[in-house]
């Protein structure tokens, strides 16, 4: 049963139920879905939903849920949902981490994700938590509005230059190779890079870009693809994280990969927190003051790991990688768009340009299903 002061229900005469466990940035995505002819009850709530509430709120009717990366779903609550005739359940994410896929698939149930809108802003928030701890802006801005800024000195707060150096970027999907072309176009870095798959098409821009370089009569800078990730910690003066989180990439930074960094090295995260032993980085920042870290996840999100938030090395921020106006709305409109899509009986889009699911005639198809083929949700042809 809802509890009427925490849900908000729009469309209350639609003919199927839609559950929202948060609710979300915009209209466009409520529009999407009561123009689908759907009830929508959006919890109202702040608090991250348990599993028991998630249930409760699904009930005996329910089509289909948008939910948060912050819930574990898996079997409880996706049997929960095929007993109250669901069909499909859209995470309000890229990642799916928190989703355990084989269980939805066993319960018929298709699982959507939010490509293609996050990977500018999400690496955009890298290369901030690059400036900010290059260059010390945290502690600078406390420094200064605690009223210690005495007047210009030579030697206060000085930090890494990053142009012309190295940046290192380990996992370079969409989200990675945004980060390395920001660094690599406005900074002059060269990059090195480790993936398990060659990314030609960022590769090709490099060069393309060295060329362009070499034609001013500038410096080109390079780029190569590491043979594992202690090529890149050894070799780049700052390191950028971006694969996915799965059980080999679990703690793919620990104590002894910290050590093969340079003194002075700079680690990023606005990925996945277990991609790092936050324990062993704690550590490691204490015992080395000119190595610095900027994290956006954290490894027990929202806890963080004793000791992390006294050091003046590190910069935190609360998991703000997709946090721009545009992103949380596109995300919205795209989770809207699965779970009305397979609603709808329409097929599962596998184009190119997910950023046609925004314009105001978008295509009808799901705009991205992670489990299609496995549900039997035929693709979208064109
Ligand atoms: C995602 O979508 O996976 C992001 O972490 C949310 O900011």
């Amino acid at each position: 049963m809802l509890n009427d002061e925490k849900w908000k229900v729009h469309n209350s005469k639609g003919v199927g139920r839609v559950v929202v466990t948060k609710k979300l940035p915009g209209v466009k995505w409520l529009e999407i879905l009561a123009r689908s002819g759907y009830r929508v009850d959006v919890s109202t709530s702040k608090d991250i939903l348990s599993i028991g509430e998630i249930i409760s709120a699904i009930g005996d009717n329910c089509s289909g849920v948008i939910g948060q990366l912050t819930e574990v779903w898996g079997e409880a609550l996706f049997s929960a949902l095929e007993k109250a005739g669901g069909k499909v359940y859209s995470n309000y994410a890229v990642g799916y981490n928190n989703v355990d896929v084989g269980a939805a698939t066993r319960h018929g149930i298709c699982v959507g994700n939010t490509p293609g809108v996050l990977t500018e802003t999400t690496a955009e928030m890298a290369v901030a938590l690059t400036f900010s701890a290059a260059r010390r802006v945290v502690e600078a801005d406390r420094f200064t509005r605690g009223g210690k800024f005495n007047g210009w000195l030579p030697d206060i707060f000085l930090g890494e230059l990053l142009y012309g150096k190295t940046v290192g970027v380990i996992g370079a999907g969409r989200i990675g190779a945004a980060y390395a072309r920001m660094m690599v176009e406005g900074h002059k870095m060269n990059l090195v890079y480790y993936d398990l798959y060659r990314n030609s098409a960022l590769e090709d821009y490099v060069a393309a870009y060295a060329d362009f370089l070499k034609s001013c009569g500038e410096q080109p800078v390079a780029c190569r693809r590491a043979e594992n990730v202690e090529e890149v910690l050894r070799t780049a003066d700052l390191v950028s994280l971006h694969p996915v989180l799965d059980e080999t990439t679990h703690h793919l930074i620990n104590a002894e990969r910290l050590k093969l960094m340079k003194r002075n090295s700079i680690l990023i995260n606005a990925s996945r927190g277990p991609l790092i032993d936050e324990d062993a980085l704690v550590h490691h920042c204490r015992n080395n003051p000119d190595f610095r870290a900027g994290l956006d996840v954290f490894e027990n999100e929202p806890e963080l790991k004793p000791g992390l938030s006294e050091l003046d090395n590190v910069v935190i921020v609360p998991h703000l990688g997709s946090a721009t106006i545009w992103t949380r709305q596109s995300m919205a409109i795209l989770a809207a768009g699965n779970v009305a899509g397979i609603l709808m009986g329409y097929p599962a889009w596998k184009g190119e340009n997910i950023l046609t699911f925004l314009e105001e005639a978008p295509p009808k198809a799901a705009p991205s299903i992670v489990n299609s083929k496995e549900t039997g949700i035929p693709e979208y042809a064109g």
